[in-house]
């Protein structure tokens, strides 16, 4: 698995049954079966071209009753399970998926590609606590990670724009991350050709960012 699939496997708790929406090639819902997480998954894709790759990787445990391959728009035609992820998609899309899902697990993993604070903001709505919720680097790239259970939470608009974990933790990925943006706005605001209004708009971006830093 590459170290972005590892590191979402890592959070993963271990349960009885594991849901996979938008599995494509499988290899999380494998690595469950494989490394003893859980006793059962659910692969699923909208798409049945990539869920078929899934079913190639995880035959013998299909063979076996271990794993159920289920074409499915999000979790339209996937049966209960304890724990599930979706990862890899848009904010925007799961977002949609979450809304429309009328048998959530008490554990949601997401690895949303943009729009998180988006998420965030549907996970309280929708009777979720984030447990946590934090940036990693792999592959040269960033990515969100949110780990939540069925609780209450609240969230600070700070939280929701940063994620709670980082504001708390300050890892190292995150302060990269942070101060990567900081200079991508303040060379955007170097351009002399930019309004005072605009510029403003950045430096104030550029403040709140380093703050949450600090
Ligand atoms: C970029 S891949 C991510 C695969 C894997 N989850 C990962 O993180 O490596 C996105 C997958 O989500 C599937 N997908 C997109 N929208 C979906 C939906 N509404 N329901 C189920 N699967 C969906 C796509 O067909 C594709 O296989």
């Amino acid at each position: 698995m590459t170290d972005r699939l590892e590191k979402i496997f890592s959070v993963i708790p271990n349960c009885e049954t594991f849901a996979d929406i938008g599995c494509d090639h499988g290899y999380i819902s494998y690595a469950m079966l494989k490394r003893k997480k859980c006793n059962h998954v659910i692969i699923s894709d909208v798409s049945k071209e990539c869920l078929k790759k899934a079913e190639t990787l995880l035959g013998d445990y299909i063979s076996s009753g271990q794993a159920t391959a289920v074409v499915s728009d999000g979790f339209d035609n996937v049966g209960a399970s304890n724990a599930s992820l979706i990862a890899g998609m848009g904010g925007k899309e799961i977002i949609e998926i979450l809304k429309r899902a009328q048998n959530l697990p008490d554990v949601l993993v997401l690895q949303p590609m943009k729009n998180t604070p988006e998420v965030r903001k549907t996970l309280v709505e929708l009777g979720y606590k984030i447990v946590s919720d934090y940036i990693f680097k792999a592959e040269q790239k960033y990515y969100d990670l949110i780990y939540c259970e069925r609780g209450k939470d609240t969230l600070t608009d700070l939280e929701i724009e940063f994620g709670r974990t980082n504001l708390n933790e300050k890892s190292q990925d995150f302060i990269d991350y942070v101060n990567k943006n900081v200079l991508k706005l303040k060379k955007y605001s170097s351009n002399p050709k930019m309004s005072l209004e605009d510029k403003d708009k950045l430096k104030n971006q550029i403040e709140k960012l380093e703050k949450c830093i600090r």
